[in-house]
This record gives structure tokens, sequence and C-alpha cells, in this order.
């Protein structure tokens, strides 16, 4: 296990209490959950990422995960997480966000092709949001919704993946395991 630099760990939490603030209020769909829980789901999965194989740039990653959503979801504009968090964690997350304006397949190509002019600590935390949006499939949706979401995080997988292959492996697994199988039913195949 490789030595874990927390120097900035200053900047973590101010990124922290900022996504805090702006995501009061929010709750993961379907449910009364803070919607915090999420974005320390994927904080966390971008720091087990980087104990397995490291993330360059670990600070612009953990940033980026924390405030992730907070452009999307709650309209905090770009200028605003320049001026507090600097340039690379706005564009960052601007790159992570998804164009309102774009038909919703669109506006996930759109986003995808602008992380890759990312820096690769930017790719890891789409691929870490995926891999914690996977993890079940949430109640109330339709085998045929959770199937296309599956097959948009296949997408994502094949364009993301060679930034970290450690977090492309968990990836994999969570889109093998996300549908329900059955006999009647069996799950589509994954390497489609
Ligand atoms: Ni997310």
């Amino acid at each position: 296990m490789q030595h874990f630099d927390f120097s900035g760990v200053e900047a973590w939490q101010s990124a922290w209490y900022f996504a805090a603030e702006v995501h009061a209020g929010q709750t993961v769909p379907g449910s009364e959950i803070g919607y915090v829980r999420h974005l320390g789901s994927v904080m966390m999965e971008v720091l087990a990422a980087h104990a397995a194989l490291a993330i360059p740039d670990l600070d612009l990653a953990v940033q980026c995960a924390i405030l992730h959503d907070c452009i999307e979801d709650q309209g905090v504009a770009h200028g605003e997480l320049v001026q507090r968090f600097g340039q690379a964690v706005a564009d960052g997350v601007l790159a992570l966000s998804k164009r309102a304006d774009l038909p919703k397949a669109e506006a996930m190509v759109d986003s995808l092709q602008r992380i890759q002019q990312q820096p690769t600590a930017v790719w890891c935390v789409k691929l870490a949001d995926r891999i914690c949006n996977l993890n079940g499939m949430p109640a109330g949706w339709s085998l045929e919704k959770a199937a296309k979401y599956q097959r948009e995080a296949k997408r994502i997988l094949a364009a993301l993946a060679p930034a970290h292959p450690w977090l492309a492996e968990r990836l994999a697994a969570r889109i093998a395991a996300y549908l329900p199988a059955s006999p009647d039913c069996p799950a589509p195949a994954v390497s489609s």
C-alpha cells in the first residue's frame, strides 16, 4: 500500500462544507436521505482507487468528487467554483455536468467528450460516480429503465476505462451484477 498524501485535506474539507451547504435539502431520489450520502460515496470510491493505483492529482479528483453534482443539480455557477476552488476544479466539475439544453442521450455523449479533455483525475470521478450509482437498482425503476442505465454505463466504461484499470474493473463488475438475472428473463450480456 502506497503512502497517502493528505496535505490537501483542508481543500477537501472546504469543498465538503460547500457541497453540504449547496445540496442541503436535496435528497437521494426516492428517499429522505440527504444527498451528501452520494457525494461521500463517490469520494470514498476515489480514495480507495487511489490506494489501489495512484491517481495523478488526487486533490483534483477528491474535490471534483465532492463537487461533481453542484452545477448540474444545484445551479452553482462555474465562476463561483473558480473563485472558491480554482480553475482546474471548476473546469473538472463543469465537464462532469450534463448540459440541460441537450437531449439526455446527447448530453451524456457531450459530457464524456468534455471529460476526455480533462486530466485523468476527472475521468476517475466519472467512473467512481457510476460505480456508486450502480450499487443496486433503485426501488421503483422498471427493468427497461435499468437496462437503459446499464447500457449508458457501458458507454461510460468504454470511453473512460483507460484512465484507471482498477476503477474500470469495479465498474465492469457493477454493470455485470446490476440487473436481476432470472431463468425467464436473463440479464443482457455485458460485453455487447
Ligand atoms: Ni453523481
